[in-house]
Formats: C-alpha cells, structure tokens, sequence
C-alpha cells in the first residue's frame, strides 16, 4: 500500500485541528497583512488582542494611512520591533496613494512595500490571495529542518537557499495557503523546539530526523555571539504634575517613541546621572530617590536603566524635550523600559 504524501497527510491534520484565529478564513487581505507583520517574533496568543483592537481602530488599509504615526505606535504598543508598525504604517500610505487602497497580489509587488519581506511577501500571496508560494518563517524552518534532517545550519546563506528549495518542491499547487498555514500549526503545537511531540505528529512516518533520532539537535543553528549588556541612568524630572520627556529619533530603535532622558553609564548609574543627562540634553538636575531598576533583552543587546527622581535646576534646551501631565503619560507611546517607569510614577503620584 503506498504510503500518502506529506501533503494529504499535513492537509488532513490540518483541517481537524487547525486552531480557530481571527484572521484566518478572513475576506480580506488586509487582515491577512497585519497578522503576518504582528506575528513577527510574536508569540498568537500576544498577537490576538491587538489584532482584534487593530482591526476596529484602523479598519481598511485607507484607515491606517490616514492615521498619524502617534496612533500606530500606541495601538502597537507593547508589541515591540516597533519599526515593524512604522513600515505598516508607511506601506498604507504607498497602498493608497500607488495601488488604489487594495494589496497588490503577487510576490515582486509585495516585496516592494516597506517591512515586507521574502516571508510576508510568500504568506500573504498564498494565504490572501490563493498564489502557490512558500513562506518560510521560524516554526516551518524547523519542521523542514527536522522532515529532511538538514544538517546546514538553518541561519546560513547554504541553509535558507536549501530550506527555500524544500519548501518550493513541497507546495500542493493550489493549496498553498492551507498547507503553509499547517506547517505552522505543525510547528507551534506539536513540533516544538524542545521536546517536540513525535508520537501525535501526522508526519512521523516520513521524518527523517525522527529515524535517526536527531529530532531534538534540529534545526542546527551558527554559534551565538553574546549580546552586549548596556546599563543607562535615567532622570524623572517632575515639576507642577509634569514630568520631562524626550523624543527619539525618528530613525533606529524604538524610533519616534518617547522616553524619560537617560544616558549610557560606565560605572555607578546614581554617580553619573548627572553628568548624562547635562552630556545628552543640557539638563542640569540634583538626583533624588531611585524610582526602580528595569531590564530588557532587544534582539542585539540588553538593557538595564536605573531611574531616579531629579529637581531641575537648569534647562537651556527645550526643543528636543517636552513637559507633559503625569495623567497623560499614557498617550505618549513608549518601549517597555519607559512604560514600566511610567507606570511606577504613575502608583507613587497616585498614593
Ligand atoms: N504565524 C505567522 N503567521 C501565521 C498564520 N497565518 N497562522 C498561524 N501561525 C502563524
């Protein structure tokens, strides 16, 4: 009896345990592009609320260009990769004004929009549009890695180009979206990182790791470098219920956002606050009391900011900063660092 291939036997998986999201079997290809762009290194369950919430604030693509990029960062606030939702925001602006307010359909214009790449560009033709393309994000790279036990490290130029051709050879024409939407869920709910679960897996028979046991040393990945840990001082300036903030550039991390003025420290953050915050924004202060120390891992580093409550005794540049009501802090998007600061002022002033 021949065996099935892997594509009945993924479809069929598929179809009786697929998990039930808000954008699947959605209409609309907008929908589809907003939950590639938020699932980006973003765990579903993450995702959902802000899909939902996203969806009613900026309902058509034309609603997101007419939005200003405050009201983007603070809908996306919390998600992080907050470059992610300024490129969203720009590439509504492009749909607009170039393609009527409707997605292009095939793979080369879709890569043409900013934040999209070889991935979104792959899951929102087949997925919106019915195209047979692959889509290769973290999860299906490590099912194919593990399916065809490939011993390239899946990071390196030979191991995507290879992962790619896997993909491409393996699409069902005409069901793509299905099949690379069950790769995914293959991917999140049973083959997992670390002890993935082979005895429910459908495609147990054809693994090729499985019969050799490798399973779990798949998919190999380039030694790490560690990440460099960087350690800021931050001043909480308040004066009359108005605490200073500043404004990062509009370009980089966090670009655009708003932050309490802060500088990197070599030694003691509480002996140096003074010296950064007068070296970054001429802000002379007296240091207070510490409000907190917070921690955050970005992808290429990690951050640990001290803040403490300061007096001002002298500003002589107010263009980059701004005074703004401690009861409207929340209408300043902010990285998770700052929001937990503000947060803490917040409860202080409350009490
Ligand atoms: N991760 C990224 N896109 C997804 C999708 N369409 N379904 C499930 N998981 C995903």
């Amino acid at each position: 009896m021949p065996t099935s291939s892997l594509q009945t036997r993924l479809l069929a998986w598929y179809h009786k345990n697929k998990r039930t999201l808000p954008w699947r079997d959605h209409p609309d290809p907008y929908a589809v592009w907003v939950s590639e762009i938020m699932l980006q290194q973003t765990r579903v369950e993450t995702v959902i609320p802000y899909f939902k919430k996203w969806m009613r604030r900026f309902p058509t693509v034309q609603a997101l260009a007419d939005a200003s990029e405050r009201d983007v960062l603070n809908a996306w606030e919390g998600l992080g990769y907050y470059s992610r939702a300024r490129n969203l925001h720009k590439a509504a602006r492009v749909i607009a004004r170039e393609h009527g307010g409707t997605l292009p359909r095939s793979v080369d214009d879709l890569l043409k929009l900013p934040g999209i790449g070889r991935y979104t560009a792959g899951a929102i033709a087949s997925i919106a549009f019915g195209a047979d393309e692959p889509a290769l994000d973290g999860n299906i790279k490590r099912v194919y890695a593990r399916l065809f036990d490939v011993t390239e490290p899946v990071d390196s130029p030979q191991g995507e180009k290879m992962l790619w051709d896997i993909a491409r050879q393996n699409l069902p024409k005409g069901k793509a979206g299905d099949f690379n939407q069950a790769l995914m869920d293959l991917g999140a709910m049973l083959c997992f990182p670390k002890n993935p679960r082979c005895l429910l897996c459908p495609l147990r028979e054809l693994c090729k790791a499985r019969a050799t046991g490798t399973q779990e040393l798949r998919p190999v990945k380039k030694p790490r470098k560690s990440v460099p840990h960087h350690v800021h001082a931050a001043g909480v300036i308040v004066r009359r219920g108005r605490v200073l903030l500043a404004q990062k550039p509009s370009k980089g991390l966090l670009g655009g956002m708003w932050e309490f003025p802060n500088g990197r420290v070599e030694g003691d953050p509480a002996g140096e606050l003074a010296q950064v915050l007068e070296a970054g924004y001429r802000l002379k202060v007296q240091r207070k009391e510490a409000l907190g120390v917070v921690q955050h891992a970005y992808t290429h580093f990690k951050a640990t900011v001290h803040a403490f409550r300061c007096d001002l005794l002298e500003m002589s540049d107010v263009s980059a900063l701004q005074w703004v009501a401690i009861g409207k802090l929340g209408e300043y998007p902010m990285g998770k660092i700052d929001r937990w600061i503000a947060n803490a002022l917040l409860q202080q002033t409350a009490t």
